[in-house]
């Protein structure tokens, strides 16, 4: 297993009906974050049903099928499995009738181990949460209700995760605890649901409570309790969500993946709504949390991001490079965290990412706040802890993205990041009313241009025959597109699970080149836009790579927006996609690119929206 990925997911139902199948449908909707084990407790007022299993919910179902669990009220939890050692029984998943489901990870877990010394939880076989169950339970045998028990153990543990408890000592009642990692309490007509995301409960309420960092929630069929650290009773307002419960349902597709890269066009056009004007181009960015004035001071960007939002962060480069003229510094999360910055107040630092919940994205925006830099999160999730530990922010609004790979979320990026770029050249004057008008146009075209771009489906799909058996590919792309064919490439390896390479074009002479054979698919991106500087010397660069590709026996697939005969004449395949202009070209080409991995994995035989070993995000050091 990887002990990185322990984010999965915790589902809480407590009312009047069978806790039971709300519990699994609710696990079923959070399968995207990644799990290789799951488990449910359900409890009467005379006992609690305790199932675990490795492996798939199917596992689950087929355990609660065989052996049914009664009661209406209960907690489950997916999870990557912390236990060494297969599934454990009913008693060593709830010691001391208490069962407590997990979502993140204690960092002080193999200290708390030893506070259980001489206990078959001491052992270490035995899962995290089977080690918190403990302590919550000996701490209840002194007379502790569970709600305080739930409070103390809250106390001891370190790092970002949550948790929800039930016991066989207090039916009907579930206690929830977040400690770093969102809790929402979903609030129905008499019965209360507690989730880790919204796809858990958003189809049985829109009516959410977010608890805050070290708050407790005690669930019963007759309301919701939430009190502080202290113990105090806190008030948190109820949101009514407007995430529609059909965006994290499958709608017709096969797989939340295909679904989610033909809502790419609707993700454009949400996350532009309501902050461009049409006609003035002027961009509207309410949550910056940032002025004008101080906008106008900065020295430059940087710009920080993992996985899929480093490419993105890389394209923002192009974007406010050219459209506001600051210079903008690129960084992994994973590295930031541990250099020692030459940042200060005259910094912004733009933190990128769909979750807002990955740990090194965390650390790298708290050391940018220890130098004095601001930072604003461009997220897919508004109650994040980085977008609520940053200045302001950007909310990309793709809606539930719930195959484990970045589609819909990554053009949003884009698209946040381009209105980010114009409104920082507004603001500092780089960006005439002439030029803003013009990029107005030029993003609000541009979810038709990517309908169009899904109309190539049939096409990767034919293609997908021909390369679902290479073993290697190379994607490469200049400029501004050389974020997407590393994004390409990662999709055709975290998908299809094959050797592929993202590289500069112009790299390719220094190392990769070596690579080619006839056993090797070379994706060539080779767009070009006249009105942009640079762009015909790249595409004219990217047709002498074509033919040397070719030369050496590589099987070229060219991305083109332009049908020039000198590519037919060298590669195997020309996808011709819609013109945009050059920077938001990238949201185009990436569509072949993202359907072409799809179709390979289909090929494969997938598990396309939960690949092996991926997770939504990374939440653990
Ligand atoms: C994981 C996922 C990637 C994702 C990355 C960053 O590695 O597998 O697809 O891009 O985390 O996630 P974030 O939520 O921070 O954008």
């Amino acid at each position: 297993r990887s002990s990185e990925r322990v984010m999965a997911g915790i589902v809480a139902y407590v009312g009047r009906k069978q806790a039971g199948p709300i519990i699994l449908e609710g696990l079923r909707r959070l399968e995207y974050r990644g799990y290789d084990a799951a488990g449910l407790a359900v409890g009467t007022a005379k006992a609690l049903h305790v199932r675990e299993v490795d492996g798939r919910l199917r596992n689950l179902r087929t355990a609660v099928r065989l052996d049914p669990v009664r009661g209406t009220c209960g907690i489950g939890h997916t999870s990557w499995s912390s236990r060494r050692s297969g599934a454990a029984g009913p008693e060593s998943a709830a010691p001391g009738g208490v069962a407590l489901a997990l979502c993140g990870k204690a960092t002080n877990i193999e200290a708390l181990r030893t506070q259980v010394a001489g206990r078959a939880e001491a052992r270490a076989e035995s899962a995290d949460s089977e080690v918190l169950a403990r302590l919550v339970a000996d701490i209840c045998t002194d007379g502790v209700p569970l709600e305080d028990a739930v409070r103390q153990l809250s106390r001891k543990v370190e790092g970002s995760c949550s948790f929800a408890t039930v016991s066989r000592d207090e039916p009907g009642k579930v206690v929830a605890a977040r400690h770093g990692l969102p809790v929402l309490i979903g609030l129905g007509q008499n019965e209360y649901f507690m989730a880790s995301d919204y796809p858990a409960i958003l189809h049985r309420t829109r009516d959410v409570i977010h608890l805050e960092d070290r708050d407790i929630a005690v669930l019963t069929k007759s309301g919701v309790r939430v009190t502080d650290a202290d113990g105090l009773p806190v008030f948190r307002p109820v949101h009514h969500e407007r995430w529609d419960p059909l965006m994290a349902e499958k709608s017709g597709y096969e797989h939340f993946m295909a679904k989610e890269i033909f809502e790419q066009p609707r993700a454009i056009r949400e996350t532009a709504l309501g902050r461009l004007d049409a006609v003035t181009g002027s961009v509207v960015l309410d949550e910056l949390g940032v002025t004008p004035r101080e906008l106008r001071g900065i020295s430059h960007l940087n710009v920080i991001g993992c996985g899929s939002s480093w490419h993105a962060a890389l394209t923002a480069k192009a974007m406010i490079e050219h459209l506001a003229r600051v210079h903008v510094e690129i960084e992994y999360g994973s590295e930031f965290r541990y250099s020692d910055p030459l940042i200060d107040e005259n910094v912004l630092t733009l933190v990128l990412s769909q979750s807002g919940e990955t740990a090194d994205m965390l650390s790298s925006q708290l050391l940018a706040h220890e130098r004095g830099s601001k930072t604003i999160a461009i997220t897919n999730s508004v109650n994040s802890t980085l977008a609520e530990t940053a200045r302001g922010a950007i909310y990309t609004n793709a809606g539930p993205e719930l195959a484990a790979l970045s589609t819909k979320s990554f053009t949003a990026q884009l698209t946040a990041l381009y209105l980010f770029a114009m409104y920082l050249g507004q603001v500092r004057g780089h960006l005439s009313p002439e030029a803003s008008a013009r990029c107005a146009r030029d993003l609000l075209e541009l979810p038709s241009l990517v309908e169009s771009a899904l109309e190539l489906t049939g096409l990767c799909k034919r293609l997908a025959h021909q390369v679902s058996h290479a073993s290697k590919f190379l994607f490469l792309g200049r400029g501004v597109q050389y974020p997407i064919a590393l994004e390409g490439a990662r999709k055709m390896q975290e998908l299809a699970e094959t050797r592929a390479e993202g590289c500069a074009a112009g790299e390719m002479r220094h190392g990769p080149e070596a690579l080619i054979d006839d056993d090797m698919f070379v994706v060539m991106i080779a767009t070009v836009d006249d009105s942009h500087p640079n762009s015909r010397l790249r595409f004219e660069k990217t047709l002498v790579q074509i033919r040397d590709v070719a030369a050496r026996h590589g099987r070229v697939i060219c991305i083109a927006n332009r049908d020039d005969e000198r590519l037919r004449e060298h590669a195997s395949e020309v996808i011709l996609v819609p013109s945009a202009r050059e920077l938001l070209q990238p949201a185009v080409v990436l569509v072949p690119l993202q359907l072409l991995a799809y179709h390979v994995a289909v090929l494969r035989g997938v598990d396309i929206d939960q690949p092996r070993d991926i997770g939504k995000s990374v939440v653990a050091d």
